[in-house]
């Protein structure tokens, strides 16, 4: 495993998402992914599957100490009473005392984003939150979290993958100490039958989600949560560090313009 480290804290370069799994699937997902070497594992109040996220990591063979645990706030629950109390309810979800990481999901144009990262820094001076982000946020928009919160922001939550390489956003993480998390970094499936990656994937004797999640952790400051419940899949996308690609592949392989590129959107499974 490769580690990302912002702010003096690392991360492990790989981390199961979660997103659209529920109940058994995601106890199932949680559980291979740790036996298989995962110590990342990111969750969502919005997902409904806190509780066997917890579960499992309670079940499996490791230290709570040595998992990095995400989870994030709905947007309805902004509000420093509400988001107190909806964070308490996670925790004893998660069957935990603590998460790593608390992240607001999206951005509320309604709530007062102060007062919003004011309860989260709260929550981090109490101990129940150890690190403060957010997630879909532009970087006008972060860099107006980074100004009125008490606690550095210390991630992002975007989207990212080769057909949307976020280079703006990406080179103002890397510029001020923040973490990128990529999510959906194989576009939601839509990355995994490129040719390009297929090729270059050959020289590898890797396929090319391998190739799609080794370009995503090569950049600095990134670290990606690729989602599946597949054991075969979960495994695969952990098995990246052995190889690295070089300055020309790396550049080949993002492609911003997914109308250039000509599948993306004929597909339908990649959105902005
Ligand atoms: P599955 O659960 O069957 O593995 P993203 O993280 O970009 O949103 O992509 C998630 C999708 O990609 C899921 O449908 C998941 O299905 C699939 N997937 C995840 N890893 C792999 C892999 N290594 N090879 C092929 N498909 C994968």
């Amino acid at each position: 495993m490769e580690y990302e480290t912002v702010q003096g804290t690392s991360v492990p370069k790989i981390g199961l998402g979660t997103w659209q799994t529920a109940g058994q699937e995601t106890y199932g997902a949680v559980r291979t992914a740790l036996a298989a070497g995962y110590r990342h594992i990111d969750t969502a109040q919005a997902y409904g599957n806190e509780r066997y996220v917890g579960n499992a990591i309670h079940d499996a063979d490791v230290d709570r100490e040595d998992v990095f645990l995400t989870t994030k706030v709905r947007p309805d629950r902004f509000r420093p009473g509400r988001l107190k109390r909806s964070v308490a309810n996670s925790i004893r979800k998660l069957d935990t005392t603590y998460v790593d990481l608390l992240l607001l999901h999206w951005p509320n144009p309604l709530a007062d984003l102060r007062e919003t990262m004011e309860a989260m820094a709260d929550l981090v001076e109490r101990g129940d939150v150890r690190h403060v982000g957010v997630s879909n946020f532009s970087k006008k928009r972060l860099m107006k979290a980074q100004r009125v919160s008490p606690e550095p922001i210390f991630t992002n939550q975007v989207k990212f993958h080769p057909f949307k390489p976020q280079r703006e956003l990406l080179r103002y993480c890397q510029d001020s100490d923040v973490l990128l998390t990529a999510y959906s970094p194989l576009g939601t499936g839509g990355v995994l039958d490129d040719d390009l990656l297929r090729r270059i994937g050959a020289r590898y004797d890797k396929t090319p989600a391998q190739v799609a999640l080794r370009w995503a952790t090569q950049h600095q400051n990134v670290v990606a949560i690729p989602k599946s419940t597949s054991q075969d899949h979960i495994e695969q996308n952990i098995d990246i560090f052995d190889f690295k690609l070089d300055r020309e592949e790396l550049d080949r392989i993002a492609r911003p313009d997914p109308v250039k590129n000509g599948l993306a959107f004929a597909k339908g499974t990649i959105g902005i």
